[in-house]
Protein backbone atom coordinates (compact mmCIF):
# COMPACT_ATOMS: atom_id res chain seq x y z
CA UNK A 1 0.00 0.00 0.00
CA UNK A 2 1.17 3.73 -0.65
CA UNK A 3 -0.49 6.37 0.71
CA UNK A 4 -2.54 8.79 -0.81
CA UNK A 5 -1.66 12.44 -0.22
CA UNK A 6 -4.60 13.93 1.97
CA UNK A 7 -6.92 10.99 0.30
CA UNK A 8 -8.36 8.59 3.19
CA UNK A 9 -8.03 6.08 0.54
CA UNK A 10 -5.42 3.89 -0.12
CA UNK A 11 -4.06 3.03 -3.33
CA UNK A 12 -2.41 -0.31 -3.75
CA UNK A 13 0.43 -0.50 -5.70
CA UNK A 14 1.86 -4.39 -5.93
CA UNK A 15 3.92 -5.93 -8.38
CA UNK A 16 2.99 -9.53 -9.71
CA UNK A 17 3.87 -11.99 -11.80
CA UNK A 18 2.14 -12.83 -14.91
CA UNK A 19 0.65 -12.28 -18.45
CA UNK A 20 -1.11 -8.71 -18.50
CA UNK A 21 -3.92 -9.81 -21.37
CA UNK A 22 -5.10 -11.75 -18.36
CA UNK A 23 -6.32 -9.25 -16.07
CA UNK A 24 -9.57 -7.75 -15.93
CA UNK A 25 -8.54 -4.58 -14.83
CA UNK A 26 -10.32 -1.48 -15.75
CA UNK A 27 -7.88 -0.84 -18.09
CA UNK A 28 -3.79 -2.66 -19.25
CA UNK A 29 -1.51 -0.37 -20.54
CA UNK A 30 0.56 -1.52 -24.03
CA UNK A 31 4.03 -1.01 -24.73
CA UNK A 32 3.29 -0.02 -28.51
CA UNK A 33 5.31 1.98 -31.18
CA UNK A 34 4.82 5.10 -32.57
CA UNK A 35 2.81 3.63 -35.68
CA UNK A 36 0.54 1.90 -32.72
CA UNK A 37 -0.41 -1.06 -35.52
CA UNK A 38 1.05 -4.07 -33.26
CA UNK A 39 4.03 -6.17 -32.95
CA UNK A 40 5.64 -8.42 -30.98
CA UNK A 41 5.96 -8.91 -27.28
CA UNK A 42 3.40 -7.12 -25.11
CA UNK A 43 1.77 -5.22 -27.94
CA UNK A 44 1.50 -8.71 -30.04
CA UNK A 45 0.24 -10.72 -27.46
CA UNK A 46 -2.37 -7.78 -26.56
CA UNK A 47 -3.78 -7.22 -30.40
CA UNK A 48 -3.67 -10.59 -30.45
CA UNK A 49 -6.31 -11.42 -27.45
CA UNK A 50 -7.98 -8.02 -27.81
CA UNK A 51 -8.71 -9.28 -31.88
CA UNK A 52 -8.71 -6.99 -35.17
CA UNK A 53 -11.19 -4.20 -33.79
CA UNK A 54 -8.41 -3.44 -31.83
CA UNK A 55 -6.20 -2.88 -35.19
CA UNK A 56 -8.84 -0.60 -36.58
CA UNK A 57 -9.47 1.40 -33.70
CA UNK A 58 -5.08 1.81 -33.94
CA UNK A 59 -5.39 2.63 -37.26
CA UNK A 60 -8.16 5.25 -36.37
CA UNK A 61 -6.25 7.56 -34.71
CA UNK A 62 -4.80 10.23 -37.18
CA UNK A 63 -0.55 10.75 -37.64
CA UNK A 64 0.82 13.38 -36.15
CA UNK A 65 4.16 12.91 -38.60
CA UNK A 66 5.12 10.47 -40.78
CA UNK A 67 4.49 7.12 -39.35
CA UNK A 68 4.03 8.45 -35.85
CA UNK A 69 -0.12 8.01 -34.18
CA UNK A 70 1.43 8.42 -30.76
CA UNK A 71 4.76 10.06 -30.06
CA UNK A 72 7.02 8.57 -27.82
CA UNK A 73 6.05 8.74 -23.98
CA UNK A 74 3.03 9.76 -25.15
CA UNK A 75 -0.85 7.65 -25.02
CA UNK A 76 -3.65 6.81 -26.29
CA UNK A 77 -7.03 5.16 -25.25
CA UNK A 78 -8.96 2.57 -26.86
CA UNK A 79 -11.45 -0.02 -25.60
CA UNK A 80 -10.09 -3.44 -25.30
CA UNK A 81 -12.66 -5.38 -27.32
CA UNK A 82 -12.59 -9.41 -26.46
CA UNK A 83 -9.49 -8.55 -23.35
CA UNK A 84 -11.16 -9.24 -20.13
CA UNK A 85 -10.31 -5.74 -19.19
CA UNK A 86 -12.54 -2.40 -20.15
CA UNK A 87 -9.78 -0.28 -22.14
CA UNK A 88 -5.95 -0.27 -23.52
CA UNK A 89 -3.65 2.33 -22.89
CA UNK A 90 -1.52 2.52 -25.34
CA UNK A 91 1.92 4.25 -24.79
CA UNK A 92 5.23 4.39 -26.74
CA UNK A 93 8.30 3.85 -24.41
CA UNK A 94 11.78 5.06 -25.80
CA UNK A 95 14.33 2.87 -27.05
CA UNK A 96 17.29 2.82 -25.18
CA UNK A 97 20.24 4.41 -27.01
CA UNK A 98 22.74 4.27 -24.14
CA UNK A 99 20.82 6.75 -21.52
CA UNK A 100 22.01 10.23 -22.83
CA UNK A 101 18.43 10.85 -24.85
CA UNK A 102 16.31 11.55 -22.73
CA UNK A 103 15.49 7.89 -22.03
CA UNK A 104 14.56 7.99 -18.03
CA UNK A 105 12.61 11.31 -18.75
CA UNK A 106 10.47 9.82 -21.87
CA UNK A 107 9.92 6.01 -20.08
CA UNK A 108 8.44 8.53 -16.57
CA UNK A 109 5.87 10.03 -19.23
CA UNK A 110 5.12 6.94 -20.31
CA UNK A 111 3.92 6.29 -16.73
CA UNK A 112 2.92 9.57 -16.08
CA UNK A 113 0.59 9.83 -18.89
CA UNK A 114 -1.06 6.25 -18.62
CA UNK A 115 -2.04 7.62 -14.99
CA UNK A 116 -3.12 10.50 -15.96
CA UNK A 117 -5.25 9.10 -19.17
CA UNK A 118 -6.56 6.17 -16.55
CA UNK A 119 -8.12 8.89 -14.24
CA UNK A 120 -9.52 10.82 -17.08
CA UNK A 121 -11.21 7.71 -18.28
CA UNK A 122 -12.67 6.76 -14.48
CA UNK A 123 -10.28 3.76 -14.31
CA UNK A 124 -10.13 2.73 -11.19
CA UNK A 125 -7.65 -0.06 -11.89
CA UNK A 126 -4.98 -0.30 -13.85
CA UNK A 127 -1.98 -3.05 -14.57
CA UNK A 128 1.33 -2.09 -16.63
CA UNK A 129 3.66 -4.21 -18.34
CA UNK A 130 7.83 -3.33 -18.10
CA UNK A 131 7.32 -0.67 -20.78
CA UNK A 132 10.73 -0.15 -23.21
CA UNK A 133 12.31 -3.62 -21.19
CA UNK A 134 12.16 -5.90 -24.03
CA UNK A 135 12.59 -5.30 -27.60
CA UNK A 136 13.76 -1.55 -26.70
CA UNK A 137 16.53 -2.44 -24.09
CA UNK A 138 15.79 -0.33 -21.34
CA UNK A 139 17.86 -1.75 -18.58
CA UNK A 140 15.45 -3.21 -16.06
CA UNK A 141 16.90 -1.59 -12.80
CA UNK A 142 16.74 1.99 -13.97
CA UNK A 143 13.31 1.03 -15.40
CA UNK A 144 11.55 -0.50 -12.14
CA UNK A 145 13.08 2.83 -10.48
CA UNK A 146 11.71 5.22 -12.40
CA UNK A 147 7.77 3.35 -12.84
CA UNK A 148 7.79 2.90 -9.26
CA UNK A 149 8.76 6.60 -8.50
CA UNK A 150 6.86 7.79 -10.80
CA UNK A 151 3.70 5.94 -10.05
CA UNK A 152 4.53 6.63 -6.18
CA UNK A 153 5.13 10.37 -6.64
CA UNK A 154 1.09 10.08 -8.56
CA UNK A 155 -0.16 8.45 -5.80
CA UNK A 156 0.94 10.58 -3.17
CA UNK A 157 0.18 13.56 -4.36
CA UNK A 158 -3.77 11.98 -4.72
CA UNK A 159 -5.20 9.86 -7.23
CA UNK A 160 -8.71 8.39 -7.99
CA UNK A 161 -7.05 4.75 -8.87
CA UNK A 162 -7.30 2.46 -6.07
CA UNK A 163 -5.10 -0.38 -7.51
CA UNK A 164 -2.13 0.01 -9.78
CA UNK A 165 -0.05 -3.51 -10.84
CA UNK A 166 2.47 -3.96 -12.39
CA UNK A 167 2.97 -7.13 -14.30
CA UNK A 168 6.21 -9.30 -14.52
CA UNK A 169 6.25 -11.59 -17.53
CA UNK A 170 9.37 -12.90 -15.89
CA UNK A 171 11.18 -13.21 -12.76
CA UNK A 172 13.47 -10.87 -12.83
CA UNK A 173 10.97 -8.00 -14.01
CA UNK A 174 9.37 -9.31 -10.63
CA UNK A 175 12.66 -8.87 -8.67
CA UNK A 176 13.36 -5.75 -9.54
CA UNK A 177 10.20 -4.07 -9.20
CA UNK A 178 9.97 -5.81 -6.00
CA UNK A 179 13.48 -4.32 -4.78
CA UNK A 180 12.78 -0.58 -6.06
CA UNK A 181 9.35 -0.66 -4.25
CA UNK A 182 11.12 -1.66 -1.50
CA UNK A 183 13.44 1.29 -1.88
CA UNK A 184 10.68 3.55 -2.83
CA UNK A 185 9.47 2.48 1.07
CA UNK A 186 12.54 3.07 2.70
CA UNK A 187 12.46 -0.70 3.47
CA UNK A 188 15.65 -3.04 3.49
CA UNK A 189 16.02 -4.92 0.34
CA UNK A 190 17.56 -8.51 0.77
N1 LIG B 1 2.22 -9.75 -20.30
C1 LIG B 1 3.03 -8.96 -19.57
N2 LIG B 1 4.26 -8.60 -19.99
C2 LIG B 1 4.70 -9.07 -21.17
C3 LIG B 1 3.90 -9.89 -21.99
C4 LIG B 1 2.61 -10.23 -21.51
N3 LIG B 1 1.78 -11.00 -22.22
N4 LIG B 1 4.61 -10.18 -23.12
C5 LIG B 1 5.80 -9.58 -22.98
N5 LIG B 1 5.87 -8.91 -21.82
C6 LIG B 1 6.96 -8.12 -21.24
C7 LIG B 1 8.36 -8.40 -21.74
O1 LIG B 1 8.91 -9.52 -21.05
C8 LIG B 1 9.07 -7.10 -21.37
O2 LIG B 1 9.51 -7.14 -20.01
O3 LIG B 1 6.75 -6.77 -21.59
C9 LIG B 1 7.98 -6.06 -21.47
C10 LIG B 1 8.09 -5.11 -22.64
O4 LIG B 1 8.63 -5.79 -23.76
P1 LIG B 1 8.18 -5.53 -25.25
O5 LIG B 1 6.81 -6.07 -25.45
O6 LIG B 1 9.25 -5.98 -26.14
O7 LIG B 1 8.00 -3.89 -25.32
P2 LIG B 1 9.11 -2.73 -25.55
O8 LIG B 1 10.44 -3.09 -25.05
O9 LIG B 1 8.44 -1.49 -25.01
O10 LIG B 1 9.21 -2.64 -27.11
C11 LIG B 1 8.15 -2.13 -27.86
O11 LIG B 1 8.02 -4.02 -29.28
O12 LIG B 1 6.56 -5.43 -30.29
C12 LIG B 1 7.09 -4.25 -30.33
O13 LIG B 1 5.28 -2.99 -31.31
C13 LIG B 1 6.15 -3.07 -30.19
O14 LIG B 1 7.76 -1.96 -31.48
C14 LIG B 1 7.20 -2.06 -30.19
C15 LIG B 1 8.26 -2.62 -29.27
Amino acid sequence: QVSNGDNPAVTHLSIQQGDITRLAHDAIVNAADELMLGGGGVDGAIHEAAGPQLLEACRNFPTVSNNIRCPTGQVRLTPAFKLPSRFVIHTVGPVWRGGDHREPELLADCYRNSLWLAECAGVRSIAFPAISCGVYGFPLKLASEISVQTIGERVAAGTSLERVDLVAFDTAAYEHWHAALLRFRGEPVE
